[in-house]
């Protein structure tokens, strides 16, 4: 059954990747991006692979770009758009963390509300949140981001069983993508660099750090994004979409390793 799909931050990456994914599968996707600029390149995009895509600017940050998506019937909303942050919990200034949550989560949840209204009325609908794998395991120095994950992913659990108990057939499921070569990882650890200065508790281990975060994700990231579309393709499309989508799956086994050894 075709669906009307709604995804934010398809400017660039998984949500790019996945709101292609999905026109060429048939679903009408409205491809909502943060900026004009955005915008205007995901067009060319779409003329270029002769892909239709009902493109507009939506900062989920913003109720007047929020307000958009009220008269939209939209089947299933894929909440994407995420930003990264990273540094020491023992020093990061705290307007950063809150920065995340406010769009990793607060901003999120105001659009989910926004699009749930309808969901209820229509009585069906499905909502992906795109957590992450860094919302079941603590990642040291990536605490601001791992922290707004694992907020988003408790939230969804929790939605998906007052969901349940309203009983009016509307679903929510949660994307867990590993490590996945957009850059978003690149920008997000070296974010901490920006402020780090002699002061930092962490001054001397700076080099050390960028060695094995440069490292760790040589060796963790999947090359592209198919596994993780595959897996949001799954989760649109299904009657009963399941809790948890994992991918790629070797660092899904991973993650079940970790928590088997108490991490
Ligand atoms: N790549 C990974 O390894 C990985 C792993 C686990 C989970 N994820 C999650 O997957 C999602 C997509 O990430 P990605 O890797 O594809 O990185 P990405 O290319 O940076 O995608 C994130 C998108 O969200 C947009 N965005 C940020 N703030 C926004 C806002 N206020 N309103 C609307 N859009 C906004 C970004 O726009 P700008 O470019 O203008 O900032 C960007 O287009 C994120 O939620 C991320 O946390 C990624």
């Amino acid at each position: 059954m075709k669906k009307n799909i709604l995804i934010t931050g398809a400017g660039s990456g998984i949500g790019r990747d996945a709101a292609f994914a999905l026109s060429e599968r048939g679903h009408r996707v409205w491809a909502t991006v943060q900026s004009q600029e955005q915008a205007q390149n995901l067009q060319k995009e779409c003329v270029a692979r002769d892909v239709k895509l009902d493109i507009f600017k939506l900062d989920i940050t913003l109720e007047s770009d929020r307000k958009q998506v009220l008269d939209l019937p939209i089947d299933v909303l894929i909440n994407n758009a995420g930003v990264g942050e990273s540094g020491s919990l023992a020093e990061v200034a705290m307007a950063r963390v809150r920065r995340v949550f406010e769009v990793n989560l607060f901003a999120t949840l105001e659009l989910t509300q926004a699009v749930l209204h309808g969901m209820v009325w229509r009585e069906r609908g499905t909502v992906l949140f795109v957590s992450s794998i860094a919302g079941r395991i603590p990642v040291p120095f990536l605490m601001p981001y791992s922290m707004s994950k694992f907020a988003l992913s408790a939230a969804g659990a929790g939605l998906r069983a007052e969901m349940d108990r309203l009983d009016k057939n509307i679903h929510i499921a949660l994307i867990e993508p590993g490590a996945v070569h957009t850059g978003f990882n690149q920008a997000m650890t070296d974010s901490k660099y920006t402020w780090m200065d002699a002061n930092s508790y962490f001054w001397s281990l700076r080099e050390r750090l960028k060695r094995e975060e440069k490292r760790s994700f040589a060796f963790l990231e999947a090359r592209d994004t198919r596994s993780v579309v595959a897996q949001m393709v799954k989760a649109a499309e299904a009657r009963r979409p399941r809790l948890r989508y994992v991918a790629p799956r070797f660092q899904g086994w991973m993650v079940r390793l970790a928590r088997m050894l108490g991490v």
